[in-house]
């Protein structure tokens, strides 16, 4: 099997990001790092580590979702050792990985998983999947502003999808937004609420498609229910 591939079944991350994640050498093949992409690996010989770690098929599928507290990062290691949000999840015993990423200053939803193919569905451009987030902003986007927020704006040299952009509340110096965009590109909400002029004070991301964070708490975790099961594997 392909390397990105097992890692993709694995968990690991969608196969594009595994891909990265070789070229970035954090993966080795029976303790050599490999940088070369498309080299098979047999999954009951060959030892494939990330990050240093073993990683395995799962043969039981663990769908989880958290709310992320802030000041936590979304990676599975960190060199840096700030907190990582896998120590939150106990009682876990199978590998689980972060679906997509958080800032470590933002709060709110993170789905965790050792399916690949649902990471890979979730993340994936083309499913469209709408991330919800609240954002506290500094001042209050006039018209002119939200609508170029709707349209698109040039980050990072790419334009945005259209984006959907809603004022809850405003205050004096700050407002309140509700924000959704389908893509998962870095730090993209920030950047396109500076890109308007109104820069991020507080980011907590709300929902992912059909799933919501509901009543859960900073910091706690549940396995998905039913419909948000259905929801999941319908993608
Ligand atoms: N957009 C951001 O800027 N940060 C996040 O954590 C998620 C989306």
């Amino acid at each position: 099997m392909r390397l990105q591939k097992y890692m993709a079944k694995c968990g690991v991350a969608s196969r594009r990001k595994s891909e990265k994640m070789i070229d970035d050498g954090l993966v080795s093949v029976n303790e050599k790092i490999v940088t070369r992409q498309g080299i098979n690996v047999d999954p009951d010989k060959d030892v494939v580590r990330v990050n240093k770690k073993i990683i395995k098929l799962e043969e039981n599928k663990i769908y989880i979702m958290l709310n992320k507290p802030l000041g936590y990062v979304t990676t599975t290691d960190d060199e840096r050792n700030r907190k990582i949000i896998i120590d939150l999840i106990e009682g876990v015993k199978e590998r689980i990985y972060p679906v997509g990423r958080l800032d470590m200053d933002t709060s709110g939803l993170i789905l965790l998983t050792n399916d690949g193919n649902v990471t890979n569905k979730i993340t994936h451009p083309r499913n469209e999947v709408i991330k919800k987030y609240i954002a506290i902003v500094e001042g209050t986007p006039n018209k002119s502003e939200l609508t170029k927020f709707r349209k698109g704006i040039m980050i990072d040299g790419k334009k945005t999808s259209p984006a959907s952009i809603k004022i809850v509340k405003n205050y004096e110096n700050e407002s309140i937004l509700e924000i959704e965009i389908n893509e998962g590109r870095n730090r993209q909400v920030r950047k396109m609420c500076e890109a308007i002029n109104h820069p991020i004070k507080k980011l907590k991301r709300v929902s992912i498609g059909e799933i919501d964070i509901g009543g859960l708490q900073f910091g706690e975790w549940r396995y998905l229910d039913d419909e948000e099961m259905k929801y999941i594997l319908s993608l």
